[in-house]
Order: C-alpha cells, then sequence, then structure tokens
C-alpha cells in the first residue's frame, strides 16, 4: 500500500471529522473527551497579533488543513484571502462541500457559535450566519500540498502570503531533513514580517492505521521545533505547551502533549 492510499485511510474526512471535531462538542453535559484548545490557541493568535498586519490585503495560507475549516472562524474577521491546502483528496472535497453550501457538508455551526458568540461575546444580529458568510467568500482556493517534497509545497498559489497556519500536519514529515526544509520554504513562502502559527504534537512516538501500529517518522520535541525554526530564520514570538492528560488521548496514537508556536519572519 502506498503513502497516498495510507494517508486516505488514516485521513478519511467523514470518520476523521466525526471523531475528532464531534458535533455535540459544546454541549451541556457532553462526556466527550475531545478538547477545544486547538481552537483556543489559533483564536488567541489572531486576537493578539491581527494588528501587525493589513486586514484589507492579508493572505492566510492553511497546510494540511484536513477536512476542516474550525481554524478560520477567528481568521475571518482579520484577514481577506484564505487558501486551504491538504494532501489528502476527500479532505479538500470536504471543504470545497462546506464552501460550496452543500447539504452534506459537515456542519461546524456549533464551532461557529463557540467562536463568535462565546470567544468573542457577540450577540448582536445573527453574527455567527454573517460569520460563515463572510468566510465563504474569503475562501478562495482549496488546493493540493506536500511537505514531503523536493520541489514546491503548494505549486498552485501565488506568494507570498502574510500568514502560514498549520495544526498536526508536520508531524507527517518524513525526516528531521524535510522537516527543516519545510520550514525553511515556509519563510520564503511568507511576506516580510509574516507570521507562521504552528500547532504540533509532542514526542508521539505511534499511530494506527487499520489495526496496525506504525512507528511515527518523526520525533518531536518543542525544543527540536523551536531550534528548527530558529534555524529557518524565524523569530519566536508566543510559545506554549500543555501536556494532554490520559483521559483526553485518543487510542490511535500517543501523543502526550502538544505544542503551540508563533513564529515571525522578522524584517527590520
Ligand atoms: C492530524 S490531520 C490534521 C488536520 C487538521 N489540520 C486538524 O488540525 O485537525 C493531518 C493532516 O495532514 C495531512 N497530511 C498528511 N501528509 C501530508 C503531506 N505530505 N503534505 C501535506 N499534508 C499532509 C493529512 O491529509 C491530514 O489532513
Amino acid at each position: 500500500m502506498g503513502d497516498d492510499d495510507n494517508m486516505e485511510i488514516l485521513y478519511n474526512a467523514q470518520q476523521y471529522l466525526t471523531t475528532r471535531y464531534p458535533a455535540n462538542l459544546f454541549d451541556e453535559g457532553q462526556t466527550m473527551i475531545v478538547p477545544t484548545f486547538p481552537i483556543d490557541y489559533f483564536h488567541k493568535f489572531y486576537q493578539q497579533f491581527h494588528t501587525e498586519w493589513d486586514h484589507s490585503t492579508a493572505k492566510l495560507l492553511e497546510i494540511g488543513g484536513g477536512p476542516c475549516v474550525h481554524t478560520f472562524i477567528s481568521a475571518a474577521p482579520y484577514v481577506a484571502e484564505i487558501y486551504h491546502s491538504d494532501y489528502v483528496q476527500s479532505c479538500r472535497d470536504e471543504v470545497k462541500m462546506w464552501r460550496n453550501n452543500d447539504p452534506n457538508a459537515y456542519d461546524w455551526t456549533p464551532y461557529f457559535n463557540y467562536v463568535v458568540n462565546k470567544l468573542e461575546g457577540q450577540s448582536g444580529h445573527n453574527p455567527v450566519a454573517e460569520r460563515q458568510e463572510r468566510l465563504r467568500k474569503i475562501l478562495k482556493d482549496i488546493v493540493y500540498c506536500d511537505i514531503n517534497t523536493d520541489d514546491a509545497i503548494v505549486p498552485t498559489i501565488t506568494f507570498p502570503v502574510n500568514i502560514i497556519t498549520t495544526s498536526y500536519c508536520l508531524e507527517h514529515s518524513k525526516s528531521l531533513e524535510l522537516y527543516d526544509s519545510t520550514l525553511r520554504k515556509f519563510y520564503d513562502m511568507l511576506t516580510p514580517n509574516g507570521f507562521l502559527a504552528l500547532l504540533s504534537g509532542i514526542e508521539c512516538t505511534w499511530s494506527i492505521l487499520n489495526g496496525i501500529k506504525h512507528p511515527f517518522p518523526l520525533y518531536l520535541s518543542l525544543d527540536i521545533i523551536k531550534k528548527s525554526l530558529e534555524k529557518a530564520g524565524f523569530v519566536i514570538r508566543y510559545m506554549n505547551s500543555r501536556e494532554i492528560p490520559l483521559s483526553e488521548r485518543g487510542i490511535d496514537r500517543d501523543t502526550p502533549s502538544v505544542g503551540f508556536f508563533v513564529a515571525q519572519k522578522k524584517c527590520h
């Protein structure tokens, strides 16, 4: 079985969404063990740093976004264009369905409610519908990307962009050399003073695919990521980590903690 097939199975869009992004995550009294911290981290990033770019022109690129749009909800007020990318076709198709308002698309409304009503505290005239409409309008393209190539990671969009975001994707780099090379490419893909917001599993050693345990190709610690970012030329503006309690860990991989980094291509 080739890498493409493995990734299609591992990240089958429907299955991934229902296990990782359940619709009832925010229901009162729900007993899911899926945490909200990935949304909270990206939300804080936009709240804290959005004054450092021009909202009317800013371009955002998500790498390895999977079948998801949740991190864009917090971004939408602060950028002009969003580009989503992923390696797996079913993930890209799922995001296209959402953008096209297809009746079979995944319903992200509970996530919009969480960000717009709870985190932003908005309660005016239908702010959730307005945010959904804005996001559909500025989500300009959904394209193929590959972080393990020697060529361009995202061959079909025009660079530079102001912001690159990525969550739980770079762990799929096939070696530390490729990881370093991806971060150098990200640096080149950004405008001067552009930002990279990166969420990563830390010290993950195995995952399960088709009932078989596979070693993770790349061992990442906070220190390894920090050094790779600095080697690529980035200045780290924010760094945070969180231990994942046993009760919140998925059964498909061992991820004892996560790290969140905001890194900047600082130009004087
Ligand atoms: C754990 S999922 C994360 C999805 C989403 N970013 C999230 O936070 O839920 C990992 C994503 O990386 C993508 N991926 C795997 N190998 C990749 C590669 N070589 N290049 C780009 N993306 C890849 C998968 O298709 C999958 O959507």
